[in-house]
């Protein structure tokens, strides 16, 4: 009797252990892509000059917990059109990978970066608005971006 019980939980019990594991990602672990949407998109606000923009952004994303995070860029664009740049120009990462991609259009973002004198916890940032065309890399199915690596001037 016994051993019949044990016989049908048995395969109950390892379907449920890998549900688990199979949920357990998507409900406590920032995925990388989520991260990049947090560190990275703010569709939402107009490109006006805003010199608190960035005190406010880093602390409001948490990227001054722990340590003040030296340099961020924001993308004020919708995201799908940030998305959208994994299927444009491959070019290679910083880090010599083959995954990045350039947009093949300028878009609005500011750049943060910490100022000199700037101690944590009081982080302490300097607001650029640029136009520029940015290179993310890409990973994943869906394949989007899970890296901002760099922006970067119309080339003629
Ligand atoms: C500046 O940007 C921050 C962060 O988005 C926002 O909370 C604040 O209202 C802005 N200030 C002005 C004057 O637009
Ligand atoms: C920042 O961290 C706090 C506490 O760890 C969390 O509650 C909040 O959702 C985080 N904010 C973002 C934008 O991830």
């Amino acid at each position: 009797m016994f051993l019949e019980k044990s016989l049908v939980l048995l395969p109950l019990l390892v379907l449920v252990l890998l549900l688990l594991d199979w949920i357990q990602p998507s409900l406590g672990k920032e995925s990388r892509a989520m991260k990049f949407q947090r560190q990275h998109m703010d569709s939402g606000s107009s490109p006006s000059s805003n010199t608190t923009y960035c005190n406010e952004m880093m602390r409001r994303r948490n990227l001054t917990q722990g340590r003040c995070k030296p340099v961020n860029t924001f993308v004020h664009e919708p995201l799908e059109d940030v998305q959208a740049v994994c299927f444009q120009g491959n070019v290679n990462c910083k880090n010599g990978q083959t995954n990045c991609y350039r947009s093949s259009s300028s878009m609005h973002i500011t750049d943060c970066r910490l100022t000199g004198s700037s101690k944590y916890p009081n982080c302490a940032y300097r607001t650029t608005r640029k136009e520029r065309h940015i290179i993310v890399a890409c990973e994943g199915n869906p394949y989007v971006p899970v890296h901002f690596d760099a922006s970067v001037e119309d080339s003629t």
